[in-house]
C-alpha cells in the first residue's frame, strides 16, 4: 500500500493555493509535478558539477559527463534496453519521432504505406504527414470505435508488403485507452515494417520493456514523468538506429570534419549533437529513481482505484458523458456535459482551484469522430486522491447549475 500522505509531502506544490483554494491538480496527462528531490537535483548540479560535457579532460566536465551517462543507463534499465547507446536523450516525445521521421525520409519511395492510428496526438500524424509529402508515401489510418479502441481487424487488413512504417501511442493522451500495441507490434513485424511507440503518456503510469515489446523505436518525454521539462527519450534499436542518417549536424556527432567530408560519431552521439540539456539529463536519473522507489506496480494498482472513483462518481451526473469507454485504460477520464461548452466548466472549477485540461488535446482527429469541440480531460497521478475526485465532482456538479 502507498502512503499518500508521505508521497503527496514530497510535491511542494501540492499544497499550494490557486485562485484561494487548495490547489487540485489533475493535468498530469499535459505534465507531471516534481518531486523536491528533482527540483534539489537541479539546483546541485548547477551549484556542484556544471560544465559542459564529453569535451573538456578538467574534472568538472568529466563529472557531469559521468552522471549524464549514469542517467542513460538509469533509463536503458529502466526500459531494458540491450545497450545504453540505444537511449538518446532528446528534448521530448515530439524530438524523438522527428528525430525518427526524419531518418525515414532517406529510406521511404513513392508507393510505401506508413500506417498511423485515429488515437494519435498530433504530435504522432503531422511530422508523419510531412515524411508522406516528402517521400510520395501514403498515410493509412487504424480506425476506431465508440469507445475509443482501435479496430485490430481493420488493422490486420491494412498491413501489406507496402507497410514500411506503423506509429501508434501506447496509451492515448485523449481517452486514456491503452493500445494492444505487442499485438501491433507482431503483425507489423510480420509484414517486415518498423514501428515507432509514443509512449508519452505510457511512462509516467508503466515501466515499458522495450526487448520483451520488440519495438523499433519508443519515444518518451521527461517532464510527464516527475522529471524537468525540455527532456526525453528516443529508444531506437541499435540496428535501426545505425541505418537512419544523423538529424541534426554539429559539434559532437561527428569522428572527423574535413571540408571534404564528414564522418559520424558512433551512437549516441551520432544523434545527440550541440549542447544537451545536460542538468535536465542528469535530473531525468533522478524522476526515474524516485519512481521505481515508490514501484509501478504500487503505481498502478493505486491509480486503478481513482479511476474507478471517478468514472462512478462522474457518472452520478445527469447529462454527462465519458469519452474513452474500453476496458483497458489508464487513470485518465474524459467527460463532457450534455449542452455545456468544456471550456466553460474548465473555467469554473478552475476559480475553485482544479486544474483540468479542456479542448481537443491535440487530438483533433478524436474529437471529429466523436463530432464535439472537445472534452474536459482529468488526468490523474499516483499522488491524487479520492477525496480530490470529490472536490472535482462536487465542482462540476456546480458548474453544471450555473451553466444550465
Ligand atoms: N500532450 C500533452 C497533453 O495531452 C500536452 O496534455
Amino acid at each position: 500500500m502507498l502512503d499518500i500522505q508521505k508521497i503527496r509531502a514530497d510535491f511542494p506544490i501540492l499544497s499550494e493555493k490557486v485562485n484561494g483554494k487548495p490547489l487540485v491538480y489533475f493535468d498530469n496527462g499535459a505534465t507531471s509535478q516534481k518531486p523536491q528531490i528533482v527540483i534539489d537535483a537541479e539546483a546541485e548540479y548547477y551549484q556542484e558539477i556544471n560544465a559542459n560535457i564529453h569535451r573538456g579532460v578538467h574534472t568538472l566536465s568529466q563529472l557531469a559527463t559521468d552522471a549524464y551517462e549514469i542517467s542513460r543507463v538509469k533509463i536503458q534499465h529502466h526500459i531494458n534496453a540491450k545497450f545504453s547507446h540505444e537511449v538518446l536523450f532528446t528534448s521530448g516525445t515530439t524530438h524523438g519521432i522527428n528525430l525518427v521521421t526524419n531518418g525515414f525520409a532517406s529510406i521511404l519511395k513513392p508507393g510505401d504505406e506508413v500506417v498511423v492510428s485515429s488515437l494519435e496526438h498530433h504530435s504522432n500524424i503531422v511530422p508523419w504527414q510531412m515524411l508522406c509529402e516528402r517521400t510520395g508515401a501514403t498515410l493509412k489510418v487504424i480506425p476506431m470505435n465508440e469507445d475509443g479502441e482501435l479496430i485490430m481487424d481493420a488493422f490486420d487488413a491494412l498491413l501489406s508488403e507496402k507497410t514500411k512504417v506503423v506509429t501508434v501511442n501506447h496509451i492515448s493522451n485523449a481517452l486514456g485507452i491503452i493500445n494492444p500495441i505487442k499485438y501491433i507490434i507482431e503483425k507489423a513485424h510480420a509484414v517486415g515494417a518498423a514501428v515507432l511507440i509514443d509512449g508519452a503518456q505510457a511512462v509516467p503510469h508503466l515501466k515499458p520493456d522495450v526487448q520483451d515489446l520488440d519495438c523499433d523505436f519508443y519515444a518518451f518525454s521527461g517532464h510527464k514523468m516527475c522529471g524537468p521539462t525540455g527532456t526525453g527519450i528516443l529508444y531506437g534499436k541499435e540496428a535501426w538506429l545505425n541505418k537512419l542518417p544523423p538529424y541534426q549536424g554539429g559539434g559532437e556527432m561527428i569522428k572527423e570534419v574535413t571540408f571534404e567530408k564528414t564522418t559520424y560519431a558512433d551512437l549516441p552521439h551520432k544523434f545527440e549533437a550541440g549542447t544537451p540539456n545536460i542538468a535536465g539529463g542528469i535530473v531525468l536519473g533522478t524522476a526515474v529513481d524516485y519512481l521505481n522507489n515508490i514501484g509501478f506496480h504500487n503505481i498502478q494498482k493505486y491509480e486503478e482505484h481513482l479511476l474507478e472513483h471517478a468514472t462512478k462518481r462522474l457518472l452520478e451526473i445527469e447529462g454527462l458523458k465519458i469519452y474513452g469507454t474500453g476496458k483497458n485504460k489508464a487513470s485518465v477520464v474524459s467527460f463532457n456535459i450534455d449542452g455545456i461548452h468544456p471550456y466553460d466548466i474548465g473555467s469554473i472549477i478552475d476559480k475553485l482551484g482544479i486544474a483540468v485540461r479542456t479542448g481537443h488535446h491535440c487530438a483533433q482527429p478524436i474529437m471529429n469522430f466523436f463530432c464535439i469541440p472537445g472534452t474536459i480531460r482529468a488526468s490523474f497521478s499516483f499522488y491524487n486522491t479520492k477525496e480530490e475526485i470529490d472536490v472535482m465532482v462536487e465542482a462540476v456538479k456546480k458548474a453544471k447549475t450555473m451553466l444550465s
